[in-house]
């Protein structure tokens, strides 16, 4: 499966991502929901192998991080045009650290000699300019596009079905494929709105980037348009200037008809108008070597906003988990400060909703926000309304800045769609009858488990009868895993190629 797919990072590494992730987005999504149940907890959580902590030795009581930069990607610049007599030595970690762009003042990228944490000096960035080749320095490669006869009009996120049974329930992380670090489909026009709409009504509560992060975004930005204009060639385009005298000035939008001045436009918000993803930058903070929330537009928050972990440290992100400072904080510090931007990972988390809980604020005054949509009426609760929501998120490092950016979407689903997936109400029915109690009130409310419950058991019947599911199986993750058998043929099938 996905544990021995991933290269350079070893399965323990990989339980340790899994973890992170989870964490992040667990905690975040429940970060001002203490007063739901009148619990605060993270329940699927697990921790870092016992015998890896066992193993590390004891964290220097001062800042062990300082000196821990990711690889370097500078050897990469003597491969690219422009570079060809310049010495690429490589950084000593000293000079990474006492040499280091600061991210508590804003740093001046016209003060040469000072270096990103992946080794790239303000020289290399100035003369690196706009839209160097992205591919080359992460060590990613560029993607494909999407085949001629695609359509967005009849484009569906694939089906994500992240259930897991058995153990290694928390490893659910997913190989990265470069083709969808973003995924367009059909719902991209409403959800284009939505934003906008989020944006207008609650401003830097879900958009901001520190002056330190300017570089960064400005770096994802470029990776993000030059990923969709490769992907979807004829949906998305970029030009010169109107004088001819800037290459990749403007940016196209065909599906939004839209042209965008990307010397005058801000990185986050040329994001923000073009693509359907939230996105979340971590900066290395060079008086200890974490990492810190600099940036973020996000709007799939249920119950939260971003801008309430603003300039946070992981630590205090997750302040919120039990036992997070004692058992996992240094293994997670640790993999921050080494992620290779080679290695991107990716991850979906789920639930089961009464309603298509996009976006849902906390009240102002007590914090406090409401899940479901039949709160009070739960016994009028349909099946037709159960969703199933799926987070799907990847980590990567970008080349230059090294800021460790998250980007994840909300995908829902009827329920009622895994009736005819092989495998699925089973496996999905399994986990929310017998899961442990504390996963399960995470991934929904009571009624909705009781009313999904009722329905998977009865498609599983159907699937065993059919002979879909044959006599023998045991209900377990599926080797498909965040899929299931047949998924591709039946998702090309319904999209057309
Ligand atoms: C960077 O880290 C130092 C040491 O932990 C901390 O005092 C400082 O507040 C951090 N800087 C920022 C801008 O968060």
């Amino acid at each position: 499966m996905w544990s021995t797919q991933i290269p350079g990072i070893s399965t323990a590494h990989i339980s340790i991502a899994g973890a992170i992730i989870c964490l992040i987005l667990l905690t975040l999504q429940r970060s001002l929901t203490v007063r739901w149940k009148g619990r605060e907890r993270a329940p699927s959580v697990t921790h870092p192998p016992k015998e890896k902590e066992q193993k590390q030795p004891k964290p220097k009581p001062d800042l062990p991080y300082l000196l821990q930069f990711p690889p370097s990607r500078r050897h990469v610049l003597a491969t690219l045009p422009g570079f060809e007599k310049v010495d690429i030595q490589p950084v000593a970690p000293e000079t990474l650290k006492s040499q280091a762009l600061p991210t508590v003042t804003t740093p001046d990228f016209d003060k040469y000699g000072f270096y990103t944490p992946t080794g790239f000096s303000t020289q290399d960035i100035k003369k690196l300019g706009r839209f160097p080749d992205y591919a080359a320095l992460s060590g990613v490669r560029d993607p494909n596009p999407v085949p001629e006869n695609w359509d967005i009009a009849k484009a569906k996120f694939r089906p994500y079905r992240p259930f897991r049974w058995g153990y290694h329930q928390h490893m659910a992380l997913m190989k990265y494929d470069p083709d969808y670090w973003v995924e367009l489909t059909s719902t991209y026009h409403t959800t284009m709105s939505q934003r906008r709409s989020l944006l207008a009504q609650h401003g830097s509560r879900i958009f901001f980037c520190n002056p330190c992060a300017v570089h960064a975004c400005r770096e994802l930005m470029e990776m993000v348009l030059s990923f969709l204009v490769k992907r979807y060639p004829s949906h998305f385009s970029l030009s010169p200037s109107a004088d001819g005298l800037t290459p990749n000035a403007l940016f196209h939008n065909r599906l939004l008809s839209t042209t965008t001045n990307l010397l005058t436009t801000d990185p986050l918000q040329v994001l923000f108008d073009n693509v359907p993803e939230d996105y979340a930058l971590m900066l290395r903070n060079e008086s200890d070597g974490l990492y810190y929330l600099r940036a973020a537009i996000v709007c799939s928050s249920v119950g939260w906003y971003v801008a309430q972990h603003r300039d946070s440290p992981l630590k205090a992100i997750h302040a919120n988990v039990p036992d997070y400072e004692s058992k996992m904080a240094f293994s997670m510090d640790r993999w921050f400060s080494r992620l290779p931007t080679d290695t991107p990972v990716s991850r979906c988390s789920w639930g089961l909703e009464d309603w298509e809980a996009f976006h849902t604020s906390p009240c102002p005054q007590t914090g406090e926000w409401t899940r479901s949509a039949f709160k009070g009426r739960e016994g009028e609760l349909d099946m037709k309304d159960i969703k199933l929501r799926c987070d799907a998120q990847t980590l990567r490092r970008l080349p230059v800045s090294a800021a460790v950016v998250f980007n994840f979407k909300a995908i829902f689903t009827g329920l009622e769609e895994l009736r005819e997936e092989r495998y699925v109400p089973e496996l999905l029915g399994k986990v929310l009858k017998e899961g442990k109690r504390e996963l399960v009130e995470y991934k929904c409310e009571e009624h909705v488990r009781r009313k999904g419950v009722e329905a998977l058991e009865g498609w599983a019947r159907e699937q065993r009868e059919k002979g879909w599911v044959e006599e023998g199986w045991e209900v377990g993750t599926l080797e498909e895993s965040p899929f299931f058998p047949g998924w591709e043929g039946r998702w090309r099938g319904e999209q057309g190629f």
